[in-house]
C-alpha cells in the first residue's frame, strides 16, 4: 500500500534552534498512528512541520504523493490535513455550531450553505449535536476536546492530527475520547495521535512511534513498542531528569 504521508530525513526547528533531526516515518491510509515521547522531544514540532507552520531546513514531507515541504499552511489544509490544538482554541463567544461552521467554510473551501451539513455531520460524529447552540466558552473540558475534533473534521481532512486530546481528562472521559477515535477509525479516517498515556496509545493505535530528541527512536506494533527496552529507557531517563 502507498503511504499517505512520508517524512524523509526531515530537519526542522525554530529560528536557528534545530528540534527535528533526520526524522523519518510513514503513515498509511486508514491507520491510527500513535506518537509518544518525553516532554519537549519534538512531537508538536513534528505537527508544526507537517502543517507548514515551520519549514524544514532539510528533507522532504510527501503527502498523497505530493511534495508539500514548502507549501503554505492554507494549502496543506485544503489538501486535506486537519489538526486539533494541544490547548483548545475555540471562538469562545460563538456557539458550538458556529465554531465548526467556520472551519468547514474556511478549511473546507465551501460556501456557508454547503458547509452547514458538513458541520452538522462533524457535530453528530463527535456527540456534540445536542449542544450545537451552546456558547463554546461554557463547555466542559471534555466537550471542548470534542469541539476541537469537530472543528478539525469540519475541514474534511484526509489526515487528522490529534495533539494530546486526552490530556487533563478523567479516566472515564479518556475512554470517551478513545471510543470517538475508534468510531472515526472504523469510518476509514487516517489519524496521527500524539498522547502521553501509553496504555491509551496501545489500545487505540495500529502502530506506535516513540520519538526522542527530535527523531524516530523506534516504530512498530504498539505492545512491542511499549515493552521495548529503548522506550522504557527513554521514559525512565525522563523521570530521573524530573527528580533532579
Ligand atoms: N515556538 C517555539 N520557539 C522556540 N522553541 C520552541 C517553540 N515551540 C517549542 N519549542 C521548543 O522545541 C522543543 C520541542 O517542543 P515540542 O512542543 O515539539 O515538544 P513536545 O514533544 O510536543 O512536548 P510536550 O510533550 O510537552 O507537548 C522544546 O525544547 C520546546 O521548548
Ligand atoms: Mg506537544
Amino acid at each position: 500500500m502507498e503511504a499517505l504521508l512520508q517524512f524523509k530525513h526531515v530537519d526542522a526547528g525554530y529560528g536557528r534552534v534545530k528540534i527535528l533531526s533526520d526524522l523519518n516515518f510513514e503513515v498509511y491510509p486508514g491507520e491510527v498512528f500513535g506518537v509518544i515521547g518525553p516532554n519537549g522531544c519534538g512531537k508538536t514540532t513534528m505537527f508544526n512541520a507537517l502543517l507548514g507552520h515551520i519549514i524544514p531546513t532539510k528533507g522532504e514531507i510527501i503527502f498523497n504523493g505530493v511534495d508539500i515541504t514548502k507549501r503554505s499552511p492554507n494549502e496543506r489544509c485544503r489538501m486535506g490535513i486537519g489538526r486539533t490544538y494541544q490547548i483548545p482554541r475555540p471562538f469562545v463567544s460563538m456557539t458550538v455550531f458556529e465554531n465548526v461552521l467556520v472551519s468547514a467554510v474556511y478549511g473546507g473551501k465551501h460556501s456557508e450553505h454547503a458547509a452547514r451539513p458538513i458541520a452538522l455531520n462533524a457535530l453528530r460524529l463527535t456527540g456534540l449535536y445536542d449542544k450545537r447552540e451552546t456558547v463554546a466558552g461554557t463547555l466542559t473540558l471534555l466537550d471542548l476536546k470534542r469541539l476541537e475534533i469537530a472543528r478539525a473534521l469540519g475541514s474534511e481532512p484526509t489526515l487528522l492530527l490529534l495533539d494530546e486530546v486526552a490530556a487533563g481528562l478523567t479516566e472515564a472521559e479518556v475512554h470517551e475520547v478513545m471510543d470517538l477515535v475508534a468510531q472515526l477509525r472504523s469510518g476509514g479516517q487516517t489519524i496521527i495521535w500524539i498522547e502521553h498515556v501509553i496504555e491509551t496509545m496501545v489500545k487505540s493505535t495500529n502502530r506506535l512511534m516513540c520519538m526522542c530528541t527530535g527523531t524516530n527512536l523506534v516504530t512498530g506494533e504498539p505492545l512491542e513498542i511499549m515493552n521495548s527496552q529503548q522506550v522504557q529507557e527513554v521514559y525512565l531517563g525522563a523521570e530521573e531528569d524530573d527528580d533532579e
